[in-house]
């Protein structure tokens, strides 16, 4: 498997700003791949920058575009972690197949990240709570405005070092219930990871944030009754020792972090289980107090405690509006394997050796 790696030279390479936000810096180098011909060509890695790419392209018009996201994390002893990307590796061609495009070769996608990951070493932060966020990406690349498959794709890979995803770090965030408006149905695209979904969200997202609300918690489509995942990632509720979050119905994102927080939870000792879970439910049991905390979790979001639920005009505080004790164990272990503080007891970490 051959890339070709042109690396800048010394004097090319940007300096490293010291303010880290989310997705807005990005490092020296991307990868870029091209499909043509029914074959992967070309793949290389040189310097981040814009491409080219022709107004009839078919993703500015049809949206067929896929992406991942997964991060990198400086271990104490200066190596870098990443986690599970063989699980990204995958998601990104079920994603693809159901887009109706042309697969990557899982082995590439994972080459391209570590290569990437080598050249770009020192992009890679060491400050508690950073990392270097890593966005593979998928675009239908044909020159044609008919509604059909393209017969060409760009396969490209950025990152660049990141800080939490919201804006208070580890706090709790407050989540607004849509009662009017959905994410996905059965049967669409709710499960791939595809621009169009998010694009679908902005709207709603802005009416949550007018609100005083960070991000939606989305209900299923068809009954406007079960509690599907939050804008950016997959939540949970918790009864004490008991958790439970939604069961993948096909309209929601299978989350690597879901997957993991329900493995790590049951070997923690928690009774940890996936069901379909009513949205009336969950308020009658918030005001009750039987549940206990609630918790969102996905690669940019982390672990992230929910304070508060808002669904009309009512407002349904979770534990006081703090961080609960589930939670921030959840994360300390997560976030432990992920920068090799803790033993990797799960197989979950990559390290890839730079120092
Ligand atoms: N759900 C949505 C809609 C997301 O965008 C994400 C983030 O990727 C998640 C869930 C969590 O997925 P993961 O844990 O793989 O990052
Ligand atoms: C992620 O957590 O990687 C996401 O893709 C969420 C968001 C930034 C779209």
């Amino acid at each position: 498997m051959a890339i070709t790696i042109r690396p800048l030279s010394d004097e090319q390479r940007k300096p490293i700003p010291q303010e880290l936000g989310f997705g807005g810096v990005f490092s020296d180098h991307m990868f870029t791949q091209e499909y043509r011909d029914g074959a992967w060509h070309d793949a290389t890695i040189g310097a981040y920058g814009p491409f080219t790419i022709d107004p009839s392209c078919a993703v500015l018009h049809y949206a067929q575009e896929i992406f991942e996201g997964l991060k990198a994390y400086r271990r104490p002893d200066g190596n870098i972690n990443l986690f599970r990307p063989w699980d990204n590796a995958k998601r990104f061609t079920r994603s693809a197949l159901r887009m109706a495009m042309a697969p990557v070769d899982e082995d590439m996608f994972l080459e391209s990240i570590r290569e990437l990951i080598k050249l770009d070493h020192r992009w890679v932060p060491s400050e508690a709570g950073a990392s270097y966020y890593i966005r593979p990406s998928l675009i239908a690349t044909q020159n044609a405005l008919g509604v059909m498959p393209s017969n060409r794709y760009l396969h490209f890979l950025i990152g660049g070092p990141v800080g939490p995803y919201f804006k208070g770090g580890f706090n709790p965030v407050g989540v607004y219930i849509s009662d009017t408006y959905r994410r996905a149905v059965k049967g669409g695209v709710g499960d791939a990871k595809t621009g169009g979904n998010y694009a679908a969200s902005l709207f709603v997202g802005q009416e949550a944030s007018d609100k005083g609300y960070s991000q939606v918690l989305w209900l299923d489509a068809i009954e406007g009754r079960y509690v599907e995942e939050v804008g950016a990632m997959n939540i949970m509720f918790v009864y004490g020792n008991k958790i439970i979050t939604p069961k993948l119905t096909g309209s929601i994102l299978p989350g690597i972090t879901r997957y993991s927080v329900i493995e790590l939870a049951a070997d923690l000792g928690y009774d940890i289980s996936e069901q379909q879970i009513d949205v009336n439910d969950v308020l009658a049991d918030i005001q009750s107090g039987a549940i206990t905390e609630v918790f969102g979790c996905g690669t940019a979001a982390v672990i992230a405690p929910v304070g508060k639920f808002g669904m009309g005009d009512q407002e349904y505080l979770i534990n006081n509006n703090q961080t609960g004790p589930v939670a921030e164990r959840i994360y300390k272990e997560l976030t432990g394997i992920q920068y090799g503080h803790i033993e990797d007891r799960f197989g979950w970490t990559e390290t890839i050796e730079v120092s």
